[in-house]
């Protein structure tokens, strides 16, 4: 069996066990002189080298490093990545003093991604996607969620599908498909006409995705469609999302807890009420630091969550109108900065967490028997990512045991 040897780490860091919640998200395991032993596509022991020497057999490959830290690779669990052309001429407008849904209302915002996107063929999707996640995997992420939306038709969303299953083909970290019809109401449609297309979308595609996903949003879709729409998905198989309480408060998360939904991301406009809520469920608060500070519009509130004991979770949302950052470094420094996280809640909040709001529970933390995802960082210590912020400090990833950059 193939294996590998990560020696003398200045830091081995990482969260224990699935998931964690509230004050638990800054109970880091720090390793000095720490080094990690592979086995095949999982981690045999961590410790120092001294302790786990014992378990290794035969001539494993040697990855040093000295005067590096090494952390679980990071799980981007909301990305809107599949898509076609950018949208910097909205940007401009916003830094003149238009509102994000001014611009949607004149014809910018999802729709005009939907258009392009819509005329792009499979093999330019492809193209475009592809460069994204690779440089997702430069700068540390291991396992990445992408969102179907900006297709709005059965043939467009499928396509989308498709271009993320071949995405986790072709690229070496895990792809995890979402089904989000419902990002936006295409033109040409009726609110309710399109709710009635995207609940027979889900009998027609739910094959070719993990997720289902809904922009539960004023001027979007309201509870009555989330609800409609989740549990049709909820009938063919899918986990459940939902975008939620991002530009206005709309009860979504009193829904989001009913449904018992994998994770409800966004909550810049979340009540107190709400936060109470979420914290007495098993439902992860996926914040997207990167939208915020985008859209320059106001932070969720991450302290009072995490004091409330909820399970919170950072995210790039990379997509092209609210964050056309794919950097998970970046998130966790803006955490931190502008939305008081500790380093330590952020480091968890972007890996373990990250994991439980994909529903995955076997990778995420460096710990025997949990996949070997791992990021090696050019720092000598966890404090200095978001300190030192803004450059990429990743030297090395390695994916399933399996050094890939
Ligand atoms: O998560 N909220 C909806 N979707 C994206 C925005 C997509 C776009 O503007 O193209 C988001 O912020
Ligand atoms: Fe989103």
């Amino acid at each position: 069996m193939k294996s590998l040897l990560i020696k003398d780490a200045a830091q081995v860091v990482t969260p224990l066990g699935t998931f964690s919640r509230g004050k638990t998200m800054k109970n880091l395991k720090v390793i000095n002189n720490g080094s990690v032993y592979i086995e095949g596509e999982k981690i045999k022991s961590v410790g120092s080298l001294k302790d786990i020497d014992r378990n290794i057999t035969g001539n494993p490959k040697i990855v040093d490093a000295r005067g590096k830290i090494v952390i679980p690779g990071f799980v981007d669990s909301h990305t809107h990545l599949v898509f076609a052309g950018t949208r910097e001429e909205e940007f401009i407008m916003r830094l003149a003093g238009m509102s994000y849904q001014e611009i949607s209302k004149k014809g910018g915002g999802i729709l005009s991604t939907v258009k392009k996107t819509r005329t792009a063929s499979k093999d330019e999707l492809f193209e475009i996607s592809k460069s994204y996640v690779d440089s997702a995997v430069k700068n540390g992420t291991t396992t990445l969620e992408i969102k179907s939306g900006y297709g709005l038709d059965a043939e467009n969303e499928s396509k989308i599908l498709d271009v993320i299953a071949d995405l986790n083909k072709e690229c070496d970290i895990d792809i995890i498909p979402t089904f989000m019809g419902a990002h936006a109401v295409p033109s040409g449609r009726s609110k309710d006409q399109y709710v009635n297309e995207v609940i027979e979308m889900i009998g027609a595609l739910a094959d070719k995705a993990k997720f289902c996903d809904i922009f539960c949003e004023a001027g979007y879709f309201d509870i009555e469609d989330s609800r409609k729409i989740l549990n049709e998905a909820g009938k063919h198989g899918l986990s459940l999302k939902m975008h939620a309480d991002q530009f206005t408060n709309n009860n979504g998360i009193k829904l989001s807890v009913e449904l018992a939904v994998t994770s409800v991301d966004h909550l810049e406009t979340i009540s107190n009420d709400e936060i109470r809520l979420l914290a007495r469920s098993k439902v992860a608060a996926v914040l997207t630091p990167g939208v915020s500070y985008f859209l320059n519009y106001g932070y969720p509130p991450a302290r009072k969550l995490i004091d409330s004991d909820c399970i919170v979770s950072i995210a790039t949302d990379f997509n092209p109108g609210t964050c056309m950052s794919i950097s998970m470094q970046m998130m966790i420094s803006i955490a931190c900065t502008q939305m008081n996280m500790m380093p330590d809640e952020a480091i968890t909040a972007a890996t373990l967490n990250g994991a439980y709001a994909l529903g995955l529970t076997d990778r995420g933390s460096i710990e025997e028997g949990k996949l070997a995802d791992l990021a090696v960082l050019n720092i000598s210590s966890y404090k200095m990512l978001p300190y030192f912020f803004g450059i990429n400090h990743v030297v090395s990833i390695i994916k399933n045991g399996e050094v890939i950059f």
